[in-house]
């Protein structure tokens, strides 16, 4: 269900509730990847252009409503003043009657950032009485954290049943953008899907197995798929409960008409470190002392040939332990194909967006998803409360 934006309210004058996800993270008191602020500043601006006095809220990190004082948010309204260049106002409080009164006396066109919202109990338990209050403050609501989305938290739901309730443009990017590609993708569609375990991909390759013409599988969860497949996969990640899982998504695929690449080749070592000695092995060889932390050359090959031919992509989840160097290549070379084939390409955020970032390719993926979590669950096919609290178009 479409629902409504920003563009179907008139906000001129008016106190405006943006809730942001400013989790970002920080080192030394200061920002250390301001990739979500930016991400949220043309809703913020659009709102100081019609004059709205701007009032966001945000989480950082995992307080659990407790007041912890590196997890306030005075680095982040810092940043964000030096990115809209100019003042944003910042309180110590995010409800009562400091923040009411900070937001009362805003002019049209000022930014109040309030306090971490998870300082507070009320947050995470969605309580009524706490939603109302943080309704208190503003005229209208906007939701434009993607990234919290999949939380029924009262600033991401239980505030939208006391404001006029709409999506800002970062939420109605993500939605259109990764709805886009599970509603109606160009084909060929691809999915590469990595990370460590299959157990947390399980309902998202579910999701997917249906829908693509061709599924890359790399990363941890590989193993468990080799091993469903009858080889030794010696010391890397194996869930063995999850062996029948992994052999049903395959029978799916299979009769679905759906190619499944698997790898051919993998980078193995004693240790998982960034001084481990590696060398490449065929999956039928993997020895029973080592583990596999990466894709090989010959499985780069075959899924970089795989995603070239492809008219969209999406992609989540690493294909081996990047964060090392010995065996980064395999996620290089997998980020590097979807840059290179020219389609419509979609990362959906946590590891693999930070691999991106890192390889200097974010410029050339069509989508970044800002959300980790909650672009995962939204890939499982789930309506995330976030979402399902705004009002319909
Ligand atoms: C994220 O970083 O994925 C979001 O900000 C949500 O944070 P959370 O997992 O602590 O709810």
């Amino acid at each position: 269900m479409a629902k409504k934006t920003l563009r179907d309210l008139s906000v001129s004058g008016k106190k405006v509730l943006v809730r942001v996800d400013f989790n970002v993270p920080l080192k030394g008191g200061q920002v250390a990847d301001d990739t979500r602020i930016l991400a949220a500043v043309p809703t913020i601006e659009y709102l100081i252009q019609q004059d709205a006095k701007v009032i966001l809220v945000s989480h950082l990190g995992r307080p659990k409503g407790n007041v912890v004082p590196e997890l306030r948010l005075d680095p982040v309204a810092r940043r964000l003043e030096e990115i809209l260049e100019r003042p944003v106002k910042k309180v110590n409080e995010a409800l009562g009657p400091v923040a009411e009164r900070a937001a009362n006396s805003l002019l049209p066109g000022e930014v109040l950032l309030l306090e971490n919202i998870r300082f507070y109990r009320g947050e995470e338990k969605n309580d009524p009485d706490f939603a109302a209050g943080l309704a208190r403050l503003a005229d209208v609501y906007v939701n434009d954290a993607f990234g919290a989305a999949h939380r029924a938290h009262a600033s991401t739901a239980g505030v939208a049943q006391h404001l006029p309730a709409v999506a800002g443009f970062l939420m109605e990017k993500e939605i259109r953008m990764l709805g886009s590609i599970l509603e109606e993708p160009k084909r060929p569609f691809i999915a590469v899907l990595g990370g460590a375990k299959v157990s947390d991909k399980i309902k998202v390759l579910n999701n997917l197995v249906p829908k693509v013409n061709t599924l890359i599988i790399g990363g941890g969860m590989a193993f468990t798929f080799l091993a469903a497949q009858g080889y030794g996969v010696g010391r890397s990640l194996l869930e063995e409960d999850k062996i029948p899982v992994a052999k049903e998504i395959m029978q799916v695929a299979e009769s679905r008409g759906v190619k499944l690449l698997l790898p051919v080749d993998v980078v193995v070592a004693q240790e998982a470190t960034d001084k481990a000695v590696s060398q490449v092995v065929p999956v039928s060889a993997i020895p029973a002392a080592e583990m596999g932390l990466d894709i090989g050359p010959a499985t780069r090959k075959l899924y970089s040939e795989a995603i070239a031919g492809a008219s969209t992509v999406l992609w989540n989840g690493p294909m081996g332990m990047f964060e090392l160097p010995p065996f980064a290549a395999g996620t290089q070379a997998v980020a590097q194909a979807i840059a290179d084939s020219g389609s419509i390409s979609v990362v959906g955020g946590g590891d693999s967006a930070a691999a991106v970032a890192k390889l200097g390719l974010a410029g050339r993926m069509t989508h970044i998803s800002t959300g980790g979590g909650a672009s995962l669950e939204f890939l499982e096919g789930k309506e995330l409360p976030g979402v399902a609290a705004l009002q319909d178009k």
